[in-house]
């Protein structure tokens, strides 16, 4: 049972460490309500993210998801699978509401960029001739951001469904301590 103390999660961490296929994997586990917030936002705009990236350029689609991920994050019993670069923002993930858990799904960078080739999903910031390289620069200033968050779960070498049931296992666990103190 996950502690009553968390109405609602949110995945964070780099592109390809599985916040999309985990988020879904435990949403219906624990029988909440799963939002991709990069799917939200192309669904309500009707434009896919890389011209989000062309069009308007990445800080009006900074602008726009973190809008987005406000107003998801008010609601209950909800997993949010954020995109890359949102907790990347300044206190981000100290100034979630109450009752938020923060996940970090850790994945190193040539693991990340094999998982990324292999997906349908265009990621602009990962367009260029050297996928590898910017993956590592981008990862190593984002790190620390990352860090913030409550939990960190290691995917190198991991299945969806062993991530899943390692972050299940440490909400049991946090239950247990919570509880305790
Ligand atoms: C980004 C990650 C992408 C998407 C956009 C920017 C980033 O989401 O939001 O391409 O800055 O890391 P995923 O992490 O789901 O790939």
């Amino acid at each position: 049972m996950i502690p009553p103390v968390f109405r609602r999660i949110v995945l964070v961490g780099f592109m390809g460490a599985g916040k999309t296929s985990v988020g879904e994997q435990l949403s219906s586990r624990l029988g909440w309500r799963f939002v991709d917030l990069d799917e939200e936002l192309v669904a309500r705009s009707g434009l896919s993210i890389d011209d989000w990236f062309d069009a308007f350029g990445e800080a009006a689609f900074r602008k726009e998801e973190a809008a987005l991920a406000r107003e998801l994050l008010a609601s209950s019993d909800l997993v949010l699978a954020s995109g890359g670069g949102w907790a990347v923002e300044p206190d981000r993930l100290v100034e979630l509401p109450p009752g938020t858990l923060s996940v970090w799904l850790d994945v190193g960078v040539e693991e990340a960029v094999r998982r990324v080739q292999k997906s349908s999903v265009s990621r602009p910031l990962l367009r260029g001739k050297a996928p590898e390289n910017e993956a590592r620069r981008l990862l190593e200033a984002r790190w620390s951001a990352y860090a913030e968050a409550q939990i960190r779960v290691d995917t190198n070498g991991q299945s969806v469904e062993d991530v899943t049931s390692r972050i299940l296992e440490i909400l049991e666990n946090e239950g247990t301590r919570t509880a305790a103190e």
